[in-house]
């Protein structure tokens, strides 16, 4: 009979150098241990999750459910519904007079699964994707299991984190494929003007290099601030302009996992190919929800923006109340970023330093889940998610304000 040679020791797995060069999301990461300090009975307050705390548009879970009980549980062709797609294109095209089609759209399980997609599709080993700094945790996760290597311009706090159009110019090589922009962006909320992603997609253009653009967090705006989508430069730009979107963070879906890619023709047909080895169609009866909201929850999304902007007030405001904490009002989105790094001891010996150290600080002493801003490219920082109740940011914010007040004294 085979023995195994070694069996006192577990098997000497190989992994993929693909993975090994991938580390668990830092987000997904501190809600984990947020929780699981939560189940054995501590009470800790999650500022951590870009997760909405309203619930699913009413709308969406009838016709889910009608879905459900309809026979809607086999599966679709796997880029979605066609009547989804339909409506997402009419959508890009009522709003921004987009020319998309509805063989341009792809729908995904989740944003984050269509981004992945994309990268995958575009990207090869030897290939660079640009991305601004602070950035979303999974871009550059994405774009090095593609093979391909980020490089990362920074946006700075002096600019109000605006992406500086010239920074990526001056980023471009032989090697550069892609840009990857996000705005209003996770984690900062800073949002790009019309003239500066017009300046970036023409500079894209003449080197055939294409700009995806992740409009996640498009519906929440504050004081006034305007949207550019890169819907309105589809028809000038058809064949280097993507989108990517999501009903997530929109209509409060995060676990419905529905999202959706639009892009050139040739793109779509891989992304397919692609998808329909990988996840197949996003779940039946989920499209047919993220339809119901599409079609008719709209109106229930100002409601949410006009809640989120009081937060975000009186998140910036109790933030730059703290000493050594600075804070820029976020213009999109529903994170706050705060710089930190006046709070840091300047040796381990005398406490934390950095902000990995400083958000373990904050939850093994004031019980409060934040995001160490090391995950997002800034580690001068750290990201707190207003998406969560006035009462539970009062709480948590008071708790960081004692922390903070405890270590400057
Ligand atoms: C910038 C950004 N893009 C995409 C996503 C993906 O969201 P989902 O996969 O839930 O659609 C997120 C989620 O946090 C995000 O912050």
């Amino acid at each position: 009979m085979y023995a195994r040679p070694f069996s006192l020791y577990p098997p000497l797995m190989k992994f993929s150098g693909r993975i090994s060069r991938v580390g668990e999301s830092a987000t997904l990461e501190v809600t984990r241990r947020s929780k699981e300090l939560e189940a054995s009975g501590i009470d800790v307050i999650d500022l951590s999750a870009g997760e909405p705390d309203f619930d699913s548009p009413p709308e969406a879970i009838e016709a889910a459910v009608d879905a459900l009980r309809g026979g809607m549980t086999r599966y679709t062709a796997a880029a979605g519904i066609p009547e989804l797609r339909q409506a997402i294109a009419e959508d890009y095209s009522d709003r921004f007079g987009a020319p998309w089609q509805t063989n341009q759209v792809v729908v995904t399980v989740g944003g984050k699964t269509g981004l992945l997609e994309l990268a995958l599709t575009l990207l090869d080993r030897g290939d660079e994707a640009i991305l601004p700094s602070p950035y979303w945790v999974t871009f550059p996760e994405q774009i090095r299991l593609a093979g391909a290597e980020p490089v990362i311009v920074e946006s700075r706090p002096e600019e109000g984190f605006r992406v500086q159009p010239e920074r990526i110019v001056d980023a471009f090589t032989e090697a550069t494929r892609l840009v990857i922009l996000n705005s209003p962006c996770n984690p900062t909320g800073s949002v790009i003007s019309a003239e500066d992603l017009r300046s970036i997609v023409e500079a894209c253009a003449e080197r055939e290099i294409v700009v995806l653009s992740d409009e996640t967090y498009e519906r929440f705006l504050y004081d006034g601030a305007e949207f550019a989508s890169v819907a309105r430069l589809a028809e000038e730009f058809p064949d280097t302009v993507i989108l990517c979107g999501s009903f997530s963070k929109t209509y409060a879906m995060t676990g419905w996992r529905v999202g959706f890619v639009i892009a050139p023709q040739p793109v779509v047909k891989r992304v397919v190919a692609l998808q329909s080895h990988a996840t197949s169609n996003p779940t039946t009866f989920a499209m047919v929800g993220a339809l119901a909201a599409l079609r008719r929850a709209g109106p229930s999304i100002p409601a949410m923006t006009a809640e989120y902007q009081v937060r975000r007030d009186l998140v910036t405001a109790r933030l730059s109340a703290m000493e050594g904490v600075e804070c820029l009002a976020p213009a999109g989105a529903f994170y706050a970023f705060p710089r930190v790094a006046d709070c840091y001891a300047e040796s381990a010996e005398s406490g934390p330093v950095g902000s990995v150290a400083f958000c373990s600080h904050l939850l093994d002493t004031a019980r409060v889940a934040t995001v160490p801003g090391v995950a997002f490219g800034a580690d001068d920082f750290l990201r707190i998610s207003f998406a969560c109740s006035r009462d539970k940011l009062d709480r948590g914010l008071e708790r960081m304000a004692s922390a903070v007040r405890a270590r400057s004294r």
